[in-house]
């Protein structure tokens, strides 16, 4: 129950301070698979920055276990689908002053690599029970485990690996108040029934009304349904999944739910992605010293074997390659783009292997002028960011995206699709926009070739016909703030909704969910 001491109550908040466990299953640098892990361990350091008491608990794998800072064991639990007993490890981040509980269970998280799929990229065979497991302990840790001696008033669980928990803790006397975030919608925790009654949860939950979805077990329902708020992590993206198009099946849902959903951009820590501190990066520069950066394409076209030359447009892309992320477009418009020899492009992806094996051929058909990295490598992110003119980013969906975010920062500005988080980070330059100085990137309409391509070449045109234009889009961009200090206030407004909201009566029905 003890606030650390090194707490310091921002004298500017008027809310009192709050213990926050943050659950989800990945966090850099602990480990990392996308921009969740971005958002679970930034949040909660500027919650701590604001004086609040944010925690953090995650699966202990293997990956993460090494990096956890003066690790101690604190307890040992007897739970249900689990041979061993799990161990919660207690910890702080490597980065931040944040607490960390890490879930010890060997049968379930103990395997290198990647939190979700085995080597060939298939899904764990048993992720409905390793999800499950953590999703138990997140509860217990919520409930105030004796052991650790805190009792959040909040649990914040994130996308559908915690989505469990709520489920879970619902219906226990004295829980905290709950809030889920859905970073992706498109990743539900889907599983057939047969699976369910493995599970052995509480029949009552087979119900539309809680995690039942079109004849499947559906963990992300569980967070929707059963938390006091619930939020996606753009205002933009909040619109859209009430609408079938974008809304993976739960767009009524998220409509019947109505104002306990809403949207708030994530933020981004420019304590690790800006172009002046950023000791990733050979050269580092501001607005001021914008020219230096050229230095950083040169060293961007020698990492990626291209021929240095300050005068070529380089495009930059950076993500994983699922459909989502709208690649197959690039991949559409290249061969239109080499025919300019001044256009190179660098890509670092990795994902679905025909989409990996389509960029290796390209590259190889054009070592002068494309770069490919199979892999995901957080330095030469940064390297990318700084080193590229502009940044890709067709996605035909995107919660938020942070890319186009660190992008604004590094002078890169992003060609984007006009959808979820990039129409709210992005000002698309238009005569009006460039005149008044707000432009900070190119926005298209829609998720086609030419779309894209017409975009590409709107930016092509300024860079190579306006010099003068170009920097000033570029710095316009490293001007905007989207610092969490602003998100994480929106944060605790919804915490103490959520708080305040916490005896409803109208949920849908009464689990009898037992913890552990
Ligand atoms: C997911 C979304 C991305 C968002 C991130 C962090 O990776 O796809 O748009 O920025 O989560 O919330």
């Amino acid at each position: 129950m003890e606030p650390s001491p090194t707490l310091s109550l921002d004298a500017a908040s008027s809310v009192e301070p709050l213990r926050i466990l943050m659950a989800s299953s990945e966090a850099h640098p602990l480990i990392k698979t996308g921009g969740l892990a971005d958002v679970a361990a930034s949040l909660p350091a500027a919650l701590r920055d604001l004086g609040h008491d944010a925690r953090l608990i995650l699966p202990a794998y293997p990956l993460a276990a090494r990096q956890l800072c003066e690790p101690k064991q604190l307890c040992d639990l007897k739970l249900p689908g689990c041979r061993t007993n799990v161990r919660i490890l207690e910890g702080r981040h490597p980065d931040h002053d944040l607490p960390v509980y890490l879930v010890d269970a060997p049968e379930h998280f103990s395997r290198e690599g990647n939190p979700y799929t085995d080597l060939s990229g298939r899904d764990w065979g048993d992720n409905a029970e390793r999800f499950l497991l953590f999703s138990r302990v997140v509860a217990l840790v919520a409930q105030g485990l004796p052991a650790i001696g805190w009792h959040p008033d909040v649990l914040h669980a994130n996308d559908w690996q915690t989505g469990l928990a709520p489920a879970l803790i619902r219906d226990q006397p004295g829980h905290p108040a709950t809030v889920f975030t859905i970073h992706n919608l498109a990743y539900q925790g889907l599983f057939d029934r047969a699976t369910f009654d493995r599970l052995g949860l509480p029949p009552s939950l087979w119900s539309l009304s809680g995690l039942e979805f079109h004849q499947r077990m559906s963990f992300i329902k569980g967070g929707i349904v059963f938390s006091d708020r619930v939020n996606t992590v753009s205002p933009t993206y909040a619109m859209e999944v009430r609408t079938a198009r974008f809304g993976c099946g739960m767009d009524g849902l998220l409509r019947q739910i109505g104002g306990r959903f809403s949207g708030i951009l994530n933020g981004v820590d420019y304590r690790i992605w800006d172009p002046k501190t950023d000791p990733f990066i050979l050269q580092s520069y501001d607005r001021e010293t914008f020219g230096l950066k050229a230095e950083n394409k040169l060293e961007l076209q020698r990492e990626f074997a291209l021929p240095r030359s300050e005068d070529a447009f380089v495009l930059g892309y950076i993500g994983r390659l699922v459909e989502q992320k709208g690649v197959d477009l690039i991949l559409a418009i290249l061969p239109i783009l080499l025919q300019d020899p001044r256009i190179q492009m660098v890509i670092q992806a990795a994902g679905e292997r025909p989409t990996e094996q389509a960029l290796l051929a390209i590259a190889a058909a054009h070592p002068r002028q494309v770069g490919v990295l199979i892999e995901y490598d957080e330095a030469r992110a940064h390297r990318i960011e700084a080193g590229c003119d502009s940044f890709l980013m067709p996605s035909r969906f995107e919660p938020c995206g942070l890319n186009q975010i660190y992008s604004l920062r590094y002078g890169s500005p992003p060609i984007a699709h006009r959808t979820g988080g990039l129409c709210d980070t992005v000002v698309h330059v238009t005569p009006e926009t460039l005149a008044e100085g707000t432009a900070t990137g190119f926005l298209f309409d829609d998720p086609r070739p030419e779309a894209l391509l017409n975009a590409v070449q709107q930016a092509l045109q300024l860079f190579r016909a306006d010099p003068p234009a170009w920097r000033r889009l570029a710095t316009t961009g490293m001007l905007q703030d989207f610092s969490w200090e602003a998100s994480a206030r929106q944060y605790l407004e919804l915490y103490s909704e959520a708080m305040a909201d916490r005896t409803m009566s109208e949920r849908p029905i009464h689990t009898g969910a037992a913890l552990a």
